[in-house]
C-alpha cells in the first residue's frame, strides 16, 4: 500500500518536474520537451524506470518511432532493432567503420574533389541539393565500405544518383503517409543493387541501407545548410571562414580541423559545430513511453534544435551563426549541444568522423564553386534584399530549389 502511494506521488513529482522545466508542447498525442536536461531523460528512455514512468526497455522505446524506416527501406539496425546483443554488435561495427586512418581521409579528399569537377564539367546550372546528397552518399559509402571494396571505390556517379533519389523519394512519401513496403519497392531495391551486386535484400539484417541510412540521411542536411550559411549568409564577410575549409578539405588532418585562425582565433572545428548548433540534421529525437497505469502509449520527442537556440543558454545572440561562440563554452551550453544525440544512445560518429566529414564535405565545395557563382532560390537572387532572413528554415526540402549558376 505504501510502496503505492509512494510510487504515485514519485510520478506526480517526475511530471510536475518536467512540465514546469520545459513548457510541454503536445502535438498528437506526443509530448516534446525542449529543455536540455528533459532530452537528456528522453533519449535515455528509460531513466525514469524507477518511478513507473517507462514500462518499455530503452530499445524498445526508440524501435517504436522507427517503425516506419524499418517498413520502408527494408532495414534492421541500431534504431530499428530490440535485440541487445545485436544492436551492440551494430554499433561496435559502426565504430569500426567510422574509425579512418589519415591515408583513408585523404583517399576520401580525393574522391570527393574528383566528383565535384566530373559534376561541374559543362554545367553552368546546378541542382545544389541533389550535387550535395551525391557527394554526401559518395563519401558514406566509400568511408563504410573501408575502402576495401574496389568496386565501391569506382561506381559511376549516375548509380550514386540513382540511389540518392530512390532513397529521397521514399523518405519523402512515407513522411507523407504515402506507405510503400520496401519489398514493393523496386526502384529503391534496383538502385541498391546496382551498387551492391551480392546482398540479398530480403534479409533485413543484410541490407546495406542499414548503416548509409544513419550517415547519408543526416549528412547531406547540414552540409547544404553548412554551405549555403558559410557560402552566402553569414560567412560572406567572411571569405577566410571558407578559404580555411577549402584548405581542410584539401588536407583532412587533424591539425588542419583544429588550427585557430586568424585574430578571431576560429577553427574549422568551431564553423563546424556552429553549423551543427543552428543546423542539427536530427532535429527531434522520438521515444514511446508506456506506463504500467495507463495502457496507452505516449510518443516523446526531445526537441535538439530548442536546446540548441535557447536564449537563456546561448544568449540573445542564440539565432547568429558566429562561431566565436565556440572558443569558449560554458558547462550549459556544452550540455545543452547534443546533435549526435546523448548517451547511452550517443552517435559513433560524434567525436571525430562526423564532424570532419562535414568539414570536409562543406570545404570540397569551397575548393571549386566560388566567386563566378551565383546562388538562386526559387527563381530569386539569394540572398534577395527585399527578403531579409535571419536563418536558413531546418525544413527537409527548404533548400530543394536551390541552384548555383555561373
Ligand atoms: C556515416 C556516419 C554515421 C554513422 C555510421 C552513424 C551511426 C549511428 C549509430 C549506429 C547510432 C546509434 C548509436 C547507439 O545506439 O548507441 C547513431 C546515433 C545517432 N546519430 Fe549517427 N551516424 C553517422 C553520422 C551521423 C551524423 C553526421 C549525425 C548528425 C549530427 C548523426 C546523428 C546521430 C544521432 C542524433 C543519433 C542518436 C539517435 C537516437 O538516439 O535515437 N549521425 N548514429
Ligand atoms: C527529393 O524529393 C522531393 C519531392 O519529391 C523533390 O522536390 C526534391 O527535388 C528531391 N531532391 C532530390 C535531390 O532529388
Amino acid at each position: 500500500m505504501f510502496a503505492i502511494y509512494l510510487l504515485v506521488v514519485l510520478l506526480l513529482i517526475m511530471f510536475v518536474t518536467i512540465y514546469r522545466e520545459s513548457q510541454i508542447k503536445t502535438k498528437r498525442c506526443s509530448v516534446a520537451v525542449n529543455r536540455p536536461q528533459s532530452c537528456r531523460m528522453v533519449i535515455a528512455a528509460g531513466a525514469m524506470l524507477g518511478t513507473g514512468m517507462n514500462k518499455l526497455g530503452p530499445l524498445h522505446s526508440r524501435a517504436i518511432p522507427n517503425n516506419r524506416i524499418h517498413r520502408v527501406f527494408g532495414i534492421e539496425n541500431a534504431f530499428t532493432s530490440t535485440d541487445v546483443k545485436y544492436v551492440e554488435q551494430f554499433v561496435g561495427l559502426a565504430r569500426r567503420l567510422v574509425n579512418l586512418k589519415p591515408s583513408d581521409w585523404e583517399r576520401l579528399s580525393q574522391v570527393t574533389f574528383e566528383a565535384l569537377q566530373r559534376w561541374l564539367v559543362g554545367s553552368s546550372s546546378i541542382h545544389l541539393e541533389s550535387l550535395i546528397q551525391v557527394l554526401s552518399l559518395r563519401a558514406t559509402l566509400l568511408a563504410l565500405s573501408k575502402f576495401s571494396d574496389p568496386r565501391l571505390c569506382q561506381v559511376r556517379d549516375t548509380d550514386i544518383l540513382d540511389l540518392a533519389r530512390a532513397i529521397n523519394h521514399t523518405w519523402i512519401s512515407s513522411k507523407r503517409g504515402e506507405e510503400r513496403p520496401f519489398a514493393e519497392n523496386h526502384i529503391l531495391q534496383a538502385s541498391i543493387q546496382a551498387i551492391f551486386l551480392d546482398r540479398d535484400l530480403r534479409t533485413p539484417k543484410d541490407n546495406p541501407l542499414n548503416l548509409i541510412i544513419p550517415g547519408f540521411e543526416t549528412l547531406w542536411r547540414v552540409v547544404l545548410r553548412g554551405y549555403v550559411e558559410i557560402g552566402f549568409l553569414a560567412g560572406r564577410q567572411h571569405p577566410e571562414w571558407r578559404q580555411m575549409l577549402a584548405a581542410f578539405a584539401q588536407g583532412p588532418t587533424r591539425e588542419q580541423f583544429l588550427w585557430k585562425h586568424g585574430e578571431d582565433s576560429i577553427s574549422c572545428e568551431d564553423l563546424v559545430n556552429e553549423v551543427l548548433r543552428l543546423y542539427p540534421p536530427t532535429r527531434r529525437i522520438h521515444r514511446t513511453y508506456k506506463s504500467d497505469m495507463a495502457a496507452k502509449s505516449i510518443g516523446m520527442a526531445a526537441d535538439l534544435e530548442a536546446c540548441h537556440r535557447l536564449n537563456e543558454i546561448w544568449g540573445t545572440d542564440a539565432m547568429d551563426y558566429d562561431p566565436r561562440r565556440w572558443r569558449r563554452l560554458e558547462k550549459a551550453q556544452k550540455e545543452a549541444f547534443m546533435p549526435f544525440g546523448s548517451t547511452p544512445f550517443e552517435c559513433p560518429a560524434r567525436p571525430i568522423f562526423g564532424p570532419r566529414i562535414i568539414g570536409l564535405l562543406i570545404g570540397t565545395l569551397f575548393r571549386e564553386i566560388c566567386g563566378d557563382w551565383v546562388l538562386k532560390l526559387h527563381g530569386r537572387g539569394f540572398p534577395d534584399p527585399s527578403v531579409p532572413i535571419k536563418r536558413l528554415s531546418n525544413e527537409r526540402s527548404a533548400l530543394s530549389e536551390a541552384y548555383l549558376s555561373r
